[in-house]
């Protein structure tokens, strides 16, 4: 059976850099080399999981040069009814706007069916990357979840739910699969993340008025209430990972100790724990029992806000 090459292509600012690549490492289970923003894989993974994702190209033609490609489309006699080749620019674009444009040209002359420039069914990627040409299906990130920063309920201070989709892709990894718990969980940010994204989440909130507005948050969005108003030290049930915004005393004063219970308690309800904490708390985190830690930076343009670590 043949396998299927997809690309993606990255888009991150100068000072997102370390979380994307933090995000990549985790989602795919490999590392991604510094700097490069893109990745060839066998690896399908849906063009919406990743706020880092530009796009995902199908690869179906890869040759070194464009008359390669171009002789390959032919004789594979592809066909497609309401078609549109989009040239796909990568970071450092070779190609001039009239090369993309001859070379789209080029390979649609060689596709059968229709093409549709203004609302295609079939969208078709072609792109030149260090030396290669590449050509297939191509699904562009879908950014709807931007929108959900529009909730009912939201603190000032709360992370927001670019941070929450990216610690729920760095707690899932490469499964899916897997049962989360986030038992701080405050206005419900990484539950609806996690929810959005098909993964099972369950949700803790010591004051009850918080939990009332993160069961809202959710349902705002149509999503089952999967949010009790518990202390998390009364839970019972085992995850395998727990995603903890830990409160840090900003406008609640919360104490070290506090903090650490939180962390103990993670540590029992949960086989690993992604941390965001707002100050660097690894002696606390080592004290609660766990033995490695792998942090990164989240900034906001170039001030840092929180600190990105899992924890096992
Ligand atoms: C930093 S906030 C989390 C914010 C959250 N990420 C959001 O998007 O709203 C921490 C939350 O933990 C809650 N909390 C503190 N101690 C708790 C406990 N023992 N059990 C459950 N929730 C607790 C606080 O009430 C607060 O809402």
């Amino acid at each position: 059976m043949k396998t299927t090459t997809y690309l993606y292509m990255l888009n991150y600012q100068g000072h997102e850099q370390e979380l994307c690549e933090f995000e990549q490492r985790y989602l795919f289970g490999t590392p991604q080399q510094t700097g490069v923003k893109y990745r060839l894989t066998t690896q399908e993974i849906d063009p919406a999981t990743s706020p880092f994702f530009r796009y995902r190209l199908e690869v179906a033609f890869q040759a070194p040069t464009l008359a390669e490609l171009v002789a390959a489309v032919e004789a594979a006699q592809i066909h497609y009814d309401e078609f549109k080749i989009h040239y796909l620019k990568a970071e450092n674009e070779p190609l001039s706007y009239q090369e993309r444009l001859q070379a789209c040209r080029a390979v649609g002359f060689v596709v059968g069916g229709e093409a549709n420039m203004h609302a295609p069914l079939v969208n078709l990627g072609l792109t030149y990357l260090e030396g290669e040409w590449y050509f297939g299906l191509v699904e562009h990130h879908d950014a709807k979840w931007q929108t959900r920063s529009q909730k009912p309920h939201s603190y000032s201070n709360s992370i927001n739910n670019k941070v929450a989709k990216i610690a729920v892709n760095v707690a899932c990894g490469t499964d899916t699969q897997l049962h989360l718990v986030d038992p701080c969980c405050g206005v419900g940010t990484v539950v609806i993340e996690a929810l959005m994204h098909g993964v099972a989440i369950q949700g803790y909130e010591i004051n009850p008025t918080v939990a009332q507005q993160a069961q809202e948050n959710s349902q705002h969005f149509g999503l089952k209430n999967v949010i009790q108003a518990q202390d998390m030290h009364e839970v019972t049930t085992h995850y395998d990972v727990a995603i903890i915004d830990i409160p840090y005393g900003l406008y609640t004063p919360t104490t070290r100790e506090e903090q650490l219970a939180i962390l103990k308690t993670a540590k029992r309800i949960a086989n690993r724990l992604v941390l965001l904490t707002s100050e660097d708390l690894d002696e606390l985190i080592f004290e609660a029992g766990y033995q490695n830690i792998d942090t990164c930076l989240v900034r906001k343009t170039n001030v840092f806000t929180r600190r990105l670590s899992v924890c096992d």
